[in-house]
């Protein structure tokens, strides 16, 4: 455990009590300047001959978000059919989308026909592109046998993945797709999420390999997954220094083949994760005496950023005192579920158990943040779970306005498609 609290990020004390007041408790922040930031960064990827980079919109999908990233220059990588058509209704230009998806949406032929691109992740789903596009030009998902997360479910590369084409099947994928008359431009892998740098690298480097089989290919789209730290201490992936290896590897490849290949790197985590904030209140307090813990606890929870339950992931969390106090406390942080898994400090890596953190001493009614909730939580979370409705989400300017990007859902819209037959 760190020997000080956590800091507030890129919110400020102020902007916290401000929101707080006109918006309520709980509710996501993002904030422009991170989020420029991130953006930024990632348009500067090392490349040999042109980047295409996406934000791989499951990470957040608030259709703000994406108009923000893709008005900086950054396309959208849909993980589903529905993805897709949200990143439509939020004004996307189909041309500007690529799906890589498990599961193929039915309406994949008029999605095709908005000018969307495909990766296909298995022979069904070339079967199902020829299908809905004969003749067309598609990329492939290749599993290259090796993956790295942060955890073993957000691990997406190696046998124990289910994801992509297994490397050694993508010979027969190729010539499936050649029988059925299409052209493979492109290949993909994404190995996980929180990707060991040396390990994504090492992937990017041998995937090459995989396109002196495909004479067709010109783009070679090396996914997402760098890692990012939340906690302080934890390191982020330096995208200068990831990007350089694979972009003399790009060049050699050149060298040796005469093929410039364009590369496609598509981010979630990375771009957002430090750039969004969720904003609690404390609501109550207990303690189980000398042999237990003292708690601490949030009107919010899994219901918000279900990261902790899930992975036993590490959120900073910041207790923000009405009053000033250099006090400090350590508590277990817990949501409002009535479900003991619903806890905010999980040991790391281990979501069955408790770690308690060094927090300033919190009353009932101060405000608490948990930081780096930008990616994957109002996007994946135990959403409606003891028919809590969903949170708001803001974005913070950077002159310090805010506005509200979803409004906080009236509980009776959970349940309005219920009908009455009992
Ligand atoms: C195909 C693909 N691309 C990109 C991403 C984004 O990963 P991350 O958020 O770790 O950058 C994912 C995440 O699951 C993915 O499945």
């Amino acid at each position: 455990m760190s020997e000080s609290p956590e800091t507030l990020r890129f919110l400020s004390a102020g902007h916290a009590r401000r929101i707080a007041s006109q918006v309520g408790t709980p509710v996501y922040i993002y904030g422009e300047a991170p989020l420029e930031e991130a953006a930024r960064a990632v348009l500067a990827f090392p490349n040999a001959f042109g980047l295409t980079a996406r934000f791989a919109m499951k990470a957040c999908p608030n259709g703000n978000i994406l108009r923000f990233f893709t008005n900086l220059g950054l396309g959208l990588d849909c993980s589903s059919g529905y993805e897709v058509e949200r990143a439509l209704a939020a004004g996307i230009p189909a041309a500007r989308i690529t799906l890589t998806c498990q599961e193929a949406p039915a309406n994949l032929p008029f999605l095709l026909k908005k000018g969307i691109s495909f990766n296909a992740s298995s022979p069904a789903q070339i079967e199902a592109f020829a299908a809905a596009k004969p003749r067309g030009e598609l990329g492939l998902r290749i599993n290259p046998g090796l993956g790295s997360g942060s955890t073993n479910r957000t691990n997406v590369g190696g046998p124990a993945s289910s994801f992509g084409i297994w490397k050694d099947a993508v010979d027969g994928a190729r010539q499936l797709a050649q029988r059925l008359a299409l052209r493979v431009v492109r290949l993909h892998t994404h190995i996980g999420s929180g990707s060991d740098p040396a390990v994504w690298q090492r992937v990017a480097a041998m995937s090459l390999d995989f396109v002196d089989a495909f004479p067709e290919v010109t783009a070679f789209d090396l996914g997402g997954g760098f890692k990012v730290g939340r906690m302080s201490g934890e390191k982020t992936t330096d995208l200068q220094e990831v990007g350089l290896p694979v972009k003399e590897a790009f060049e050699a490849f050149a060298r040796k083949t005469g093929r410039r290949l364009h590369l496609e790197i598509e981010p979630g985590t990375w771009l957002v994760a430090n750039a969004g904030a969720l904003l609690t209140t404390v609501q109550d307090l207990a303690d189980t005496g000398a042999q237990g813990y003292r708690f601490l606890k949030l009107d919010a929870g899994m219901t918000e950023v279900l990261r902790p339950s899930l992975y036993g992931a590490q959120h900073p969390i910041v207790v923000i005192p009405q009053t000033h106090t250099d006090a400090t406390e350590t508590c277990v942080v817990v949501g409002h579920c009535c479900e003991s898994g619903d806890v905010l400090t999980p040991a790391p890596g281990d979501s069955e158990g408790l770690a308690p953190r060094l927090l300033a001493r919190a009353r009932i009614g101060d405000l608490c943040v948990i930081e780096g909730a930008g990616a994957y939580c109002a996007a994946m979370s135990a959403k409606h779970y003891n028919s809590f409705p969903e949170a708001p989400e803001v974005f913070l300017r950077k002159n310090g306005r805010f506005e509200v990007i979803r409004k906080r859902q009236p509980a009776k819209e959970l349940w309005r498609h219920e009908r009455r037959v009992l």
